[in-house]
């Protein structure tokens, strides 16, 4: 029962799209609720892209632990949930962006900061990544499917900069993003400079 649970895509699905069912019935139900739904589906769009740029290097530093084996694939499979949900969310912070500003004379006068744009540049990454991210695409493109996907890390350097920027309080950004600093550090480390590839005869 458990097992079958865990393995439902369907109940995934529905997991990580709880955070926006609650804010938007907050939403619907307070009055003057879009501020809260720009600052909360802010914060959950970086969450899903942090998680799925997380996967591989998760995968990478368990890898060799036993109980992880049937995980590793259970994460992996989910990979493309995740960066889905991250630019659903990325869409609902847009949706509530252009609620409160309600006007394209205000929306054209902020793209003059720099944080504005970087959020721009972040949703336009993320647009191409999902655009690009079924299998047609991914056959058709073959080997350059790997340079569209380093997209994300473009993506993912401008949500950081954007939410410090844009924050007086750089603190919840540098907590969000310093895990995934980490795993990416070891990520890169892994492939280019763990003692084994040095000396791959030893
Ligand atoms: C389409 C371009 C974007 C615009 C115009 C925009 C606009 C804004 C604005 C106005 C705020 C300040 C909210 C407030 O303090 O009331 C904000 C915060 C934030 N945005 Fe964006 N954003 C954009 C794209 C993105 C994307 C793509 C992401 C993530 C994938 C993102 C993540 C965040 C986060 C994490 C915050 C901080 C939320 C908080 O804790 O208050 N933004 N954004």
């Amino acid at each position: 029962m458990i097992r079958s649970l865990i393995a439902s895509r369907a109940l995934f699905r529905l997991a990580i799209a709880l955070p926006a069912i609650i804010m938007l019935t907050r939403y619907f139900s307070v009055q003057g609720g879009s501020g809260h739904l720009l600052q909360s589906s802010g914060e959950w769009a970086a969450r899903m892209l942090i998680v799925t740029l997380a996967v591989t290097p998760i995968r990478l530093l368990l890898k060799s632990q036993h109980w992880f084996q049937p995980w590793s694939m259970w994460l992996f499979k989910r990979r493309r949930d995740l960066g889905l949900a991250a630019f659903l969310y990325a869409l609902l912070h847009l949706g509530a962006y252009l609620i409160r500003q309600s006007s394209l004379n205000v929306i054209l006068y902020e793209l003059q900061f720099i944080e504005y744009v970087l959020g721009w540049v972040a949703l336009a990454s993320m647009l191409i990544l999902a655009v690009l991210s079924n299998d047609r695409a991914i056959h058709h493109l073959g080997t350059a499917w790997k340079k569209v996907q380093r997209l994300v890390y473009v993506a993912a350097i401008c949500v950081f900069l954007h939410w410090l920027w844009i924050k007086l309080d750089n603190v919840p950004a540098l907590l969000h993003f310093a895990p995934l600093a980490v795993l990416e550090a070891y990520r890169l480390w892994y492939n280019f400079a763990r003692p084994s590839l040095r000396h791959p005869s030893g």
